[in-house]
């Protein structure tokens, strides 16, 4: 499938991105504009052609028709037998599902029964034993934690309600330093499980009741539940009109925009949330309408495609340039690798092809000091994904953030421009002895041509959130498309699951195994102290 892109890289693999970007015309046909978002692939090395034959490819593969074939609600989760539809949790109530599917009444009453219970903590008529509720402790893991978590860190601005902590790790130490400050009387405790069986979420469920219990009357009243799964919820002891429902067609890591993004409406409010959900819907819509060749997910993912698949770069960087979106790497990570770190096809064949990179990154310029020197450097090539917002939220430290902004550029420009020995000469000649000098100047080159994306936003609020989140699931989808994967299953968590289960007794020494391998054996004699 791609091997007329890989002959077509061979053939264009000394040119200099630096030479495509000052042809005319190149930043117009290489960047897109959607509601107010600007995205710029234009420091790639890719040339129309080549863009043309990976939309060819989306075309081959049916992204068109799978699109459209996921936003309908069939069941493109094929290794689960579910429909994919995170979309309808941001939908206007009023959409209407072909074959009268009514998925919107349940997805209207739950968003409601959120916002009334939101509106009752956040003005303080809904009462812990010791009064209005103060903290907010959201325990789940994956999907069921990175969403709100990510989210309520970036929109901190727009934060006027209850303080959130969430809980994920089954390190005791986790709960423990989370819960310490804590008031249990004023405290609210949200246990966010799609399946409501996940063992780190229930063990620290389990936990935070017994702190709870030991101060409070009755803690089911302080305990809420966001779940697939009604029936273990309430046999946890947590009562149905705090059981915030969601069914199975949305997947743990695309559920942000429904129940699971709880404490996201706590800390912001209803109305806020709302418009985060709107920025979301934008996004889709421009997914579904925009023509392929201006459309941002897909030319998202086709640039992720050109530097996984074709040129195969191992790794791609997401590197936000707004300390808010601190989070948002991890919570891309499992949104990518989640999805598409698959091995085989939905059919089952193998992948000829590397399928998801290894995503990480951190926030700007933080990684500047880190981990920058092997992106301009090293012999690796890094593909950055820079994000950054035209206005901050602090017009007091306005300097602060064009100097971010600054460093944004400068990054991807350097990464582009690189350092040739002879400019390197030029800054160096006269600081050292001629002996030296040549050994010198090798450490102060840098190879340059190293590609990159800059996604900017004007701000980042509820709304822009909510494009760039939907932004990425759709690239997510696509990328899996192309590849043939079902991005919508993670049969892959399971073995280490099974495993660990099957360990605990022997941790707790009741039980011993003699299939154990050598150095696992090993390993829990040094733990049990053996
Ligand atoms: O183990 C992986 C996973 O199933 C993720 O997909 C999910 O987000 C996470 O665990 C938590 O699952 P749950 O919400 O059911 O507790």
């Amino acid at each position: 499938m791609f091997a007329d892109l890989i002959a077509s890289r061979d053939a264009t693999a000394s040119r200099r991105i630096l030479d495509l970007v000052m042809q005319p015309d190149r930043t117009k046909a290489f960047s897109i504009r959607a509601d107010g978002l600007l995205f710029d692939y234009s420091k790639t090395n890719l040339d129309l052609d080549q863009r043309q034959m990976l939309l060819d490819i989306a075309k081959q593969r049916d992204v068109i028709l799978r699109r459209d074939a996921m936003l309908r609600g069939e069941k493109i989760n094929e290794t689960e037998g579910r429909a994919v539809l995170h979309t309808a949790l941001r939908r206007d109530p009023g959409h209407v599902f072909p074959q009268g599917r009514e998925i919107m009444e349940g997805v209207g009453e739950t968003r409601r029964r959120m916002h009334h219970f939101t509106q009752a903590v956040r003005e303080g008529t809904f009462l812990g034993q010791g009064g209005p509720i103060t903290d907010v402790v959201n325990i789940g893991i994956g999907g069921s934690d990175l969403g709100p978590a990510m989210a309520v860190q970036a929109l901190a601005p727009f934060h006027d309600g209850p303080r959130c902590h969430f809980v994920s790790n089954v390190d005791g130490a986790h709960i423990h330093d989370t819960l310490a400050p804590l008031d249990p009387q004023t405290t609210l405790v949200i246990v966010a499980s799609k399946t409501f069986t996940t063992i780190e979420t229930m063990t620290n469920a389990e936990t935070a009741r017994r702190w709870m219990e030991k101060s409070v009357n009755d803690p089911a009243k302080q305990f809420v539940a966001l779940c697939a799964a009604n029936e273990r919820a309430e046999a946890f002891g947590i009562t149905k009109d705090r059981i915030f429902g969601f069914e199975d067609w949305v997947g743990g890591r695309y559920s942000i925009w429904g129940p699971i993004g709880l404490a996201l409406m706590l800390a912001i409010g209803g109305a806020e949330f709302d418009q985060f959900l709107r920025g979301g819907a934008a996004m889709d819509t421009h997914f579904e309408t925009a023509p392929l060749d201006e459309n941002m997910p897909v030319l998202l993912a086709l640039v992720g495609i050109w530097h996984a698949q074709i040129c195969g770069y191992p790794t791609r960087a997401i590197l936000p340039y707004e300390q808010r979106l601190g989070r948002l790497p991890a919570y891309l990570q499992q949104l990518e690798m989640e999805s598409n770190g698959k091995g085989v096809r939905i059919d089952g064949t193998p992948l000829t092809h590397p399928s998801c990179p290894v995503v990480w990154g951190e926030p700007g310029t933080n990684g500047q000091h880190a981990f920058f020197q092997l992106i301009h450097q090293g012999k690796d090539v890094v593909p950055c994904e820079f994000l950054i917002t035209a206005e901050g939220h602090e017009p007091e430290l306005a300097h602060q953030h064009r100097l971010l902004q600054a460093n944004c550029l400068a990054q991807s420009d350097a990464l582009m421009r690189g350092r040739s020995l002879h400019e390197a000469r030029a800054r160096l000649a006269g600081n050292y002895p001629d002996a030296t000098l040549e050994r010198q100047l090798q450490h102060r080159i840098f190879p340059g041509n190293r590609p990159s994306t800059t996604l900017c936003i004007p701000k980042l609020t509820p709304f822009s959130l909510g494009q760039i989140i939907a932004l990425y699931e759709h690239r997510v989808f696509v990328e899996g498309t192309i590849l043939g994967i079902n991005s919508f299953d993670q049969w892959g968590v399971e073995l280490g699951k099974e495993l660990a289960t099957a360990l605990v007794p022997v941790m707790e020494g009741k039980a011993t195994r003699d299939d154990l391998d050598a150095s696992t054996r090993m390993l829990i004699a040094y733990l049990r102290g053996e």
